[in-house]
């Protein structure tokens, strides 16, 4: 049974409300044999098989050794120098691979309005490709991820966060910690994943939530392929932020350099703002930055 795109597609026979409470709840949620109502995204030829994948991809790609870097410390190389770096173990990564298959367009805009999130989300579909016997290690991200496995098997392990919660960056077990984050995380981060962690192993059609902030770590066991649908919801924080900045840019008081760094100036612009701030209505900001009324 094909699906139209969107929650339901991806969470069939499972509903959309039991993946809204594991989200409320930040737990993972897991279905296997979607091949059915996905077979539209399983079917696409860029998924036929990473040689099929390499053969058609326009754009580098990024390479990263799983097992001691991140992908934050990837390599951008063309797709022959990938296939060489793939086979002596290194993961690929494809980004925005909606820019090559624009069947996944409507997936991504469906599964967002699903989600009911700002239309402001940032959303992307990646491809990642593991070589057998190599994986990810532990850390979490800020945003939150739908996987499905298209190739070969891949084990996961999640645990949840008693560290931070809601984090607005991605942080991997035994990295320097980003300055922003510790300072709301409980520290010391853990040394190793969580041991209330969760096992799940993912093999071709299914389908794994996996919640913003949730330790996880992978181990492919064969070769795998898996395509991520990836959102960063916008926080209150950056709808306020948005918000407070494009008001105070019409100022010419708060456009003046700060300079020299007067307390009093300072004060007088807060004072004036709070008193702003009491005639600013949820709607009508949202109504700037969702563009409708
Ligand atoms: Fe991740």
């Amino acid at each position: 049974m094909t699906m139209s795109p969107g929650i339901a597609a991806l969470t069939h026979p499972r509903s959309t409300e039991d993946l809204r409470g594991h989200m409320r709840a930040a737990e993972p949620f897991v279905v296997h044999n979607r091949q059915a109502s996905l077979a539209e995204l399983l079917s696409l030829p860029l998924l036929r098989s990473l040689d099929a994948l390499l053969a058609a991809w326009p754009d580098p790609v990024e390479v990263f050794d799983p097992e001691v870097a991140d992908e934050a410390n990837s390599v951008i190389v063309g797709p022959d120098e990938a296939r060489t770096q793939f086979a002596s173990g290194m993961t690929l990564l494809f980004s925005e691979v909606q820019l090559h298959a624009p069947q996944l367009v409507p997936w991504l805009e469906a599964i967002r309005a699903d989600l009911g999130v700002s239309a402001l989300t940032e959303k992307r579909c990646l491809v990642y490709a593991t070589p057998a016997g190599t994986g990810t290690g532990a850390h979490f991200d800020q945003n939150v991820n739908f996987v499905l496995q298209v190739h070969g098997t891949k084990r996961w392990w999640l645990a949840p966060n008693s560290n931070v919660t809601r984090p607005m960056t991605r942080h991997r077990l035994g990295q320097p910690i980003d300055p922003e984050l510790e300072s709301y995380s409980r520290l010391p981060m853990p040394s190793e994943l969580p041991v209330d962690r969760t096992e799940i192993v993912l093999e071709p059609g299914s389908v794994l939530f996996v919640p913003r902030g949730t330790w996880h770590a992978t181990h492919a066991t064969t070769d795998a392929l898996s395509l991520n649908f990836t959102f960063s919801a916008p926080t209150w924080l950056d709808v306020f932020g948005a918000a407070l900045r494009s008001r105070l840019a019409l100022s010419d008081d708060w456009r003046e350099a700060a300079m020299p760094l007067e307390v009093a100036t300072f004060e007088a612009l807060l004072r004036d703002l709070s008193d702003d701030v009491v005639n600013w209505h949820a709607a009508d900001i949202l109504a700037v930055t969702e563009g409708e009324p």
